[in-house]
């Protein structure tokens, strides 16, 4: 039985008292009724993961960064490694999101690298795959997220793979109020599943797969209820502590 995992991708938003209020009304509406029985990441600005941490000292919320250096040390100005995120406290970090991709570009064989660096620190990938709107509309979706986690996952045996996160965001669903249907994320779900039974059927019905694009309140419990869907990878809605906690209950 998988656990449901929820993470917060706060992006580049939040300051200070901002944070403080929101990671206060996280705390206390998942603690009693929720912790134990899903598992809850939250994911500041990498400059904010330390203060993050802090407030959530003896709290069972997960604190990760949304991106991370493949290097642990050296002349890279302006990049943060595995091994600082770990030495903060942070569990886990979002690699290859469609906006590192798109953005920044990010290819798979920069994930690649990240998510073995990020495995080596101890902190769990959350590996990010998604097709864009051409590419659903020429059919191409199944092949895309394919070969990104294929190439992705490129040198990860099985015995690492337990400790991977995937996450489907379409990436047309991306912040756009879009929404993949329930039917239409449990087929990329189910097809990832499958293609992770290439490495290991027993460890790949462990692996935690996410879906992330335009989750709310409103429709987290039909996501949820998808056989291969364990819980969401929520962006806009992990900024409002109301809908975040219901998107929690949802997992639950
Ligand atoms: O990492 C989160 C995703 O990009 C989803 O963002 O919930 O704002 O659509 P969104």
């Amino acid at each position: 039985m998988r656990k449901a995992l929820v993470i917060g991708n706060w992006k580049m938003n939040g300051q200070q008292v901002l944070n403080k209020s929101l990671v206060e009304q996280i705390k206390t509406g998942v603690a009693n009724e929720l912790l134990g029985r899903i598992d809850v990441g939250v994911c500041p600005p990498a400059v904010y993961a330390q203060s993050v941490i802090e407030q959530l000292s003896g709290v069972d919320i997960v604190v990760g960064a949304q991106n991370m250096s493949e290097h642990d040390s050296g002349a890279f100005t302006g990049e943060v490694s595995a091994v600082m995120l770990k030495d903060i406290g942070c569990g886990l970090v979002i690699l290859g999101h469609s906006e590192r991709r798109a953005l920044f570009a990010e290819t798979n064989v920069a994930v690649a690298a990240k998510v073995k660096a990020a495995l080596a620190a101890g902190l769990m990938p959350v590996v990010c795959v998604g097709e864009t709107l051409e590419q659903r509309e020429a059919g191409k979706a199944a092949d895309v997220v394919r070969e990104q986690l294929d190439q992705g996952l490129a040198g990860v045996d099985a015995s690492e793979l337990s400790k991977v996160v995937i996450a489907y965001e379409p990436v047309w669903a991306i912040g756009t109020g879009l929404t993949a249907s329930p039917e239409q994320a449990q087929e990329i779900h189910h097809l990832l599943r499958k293609a992770l039974e290439a490495k290991s059927a027993a460890v790949a019905a462990n692996v935690r797969l996410l879906y992330g694009g335009s989750v709310n309140a409103a429709n987290a419990e039909a996501l949820f209820a998808q056989p291969d869907i364990d819980g969401g990878l929520i962006g806009g809605a992990s900024l409002k502590a109301e809908d975040f906690i219901a998107i929690c209950r949802a997992a639950a």
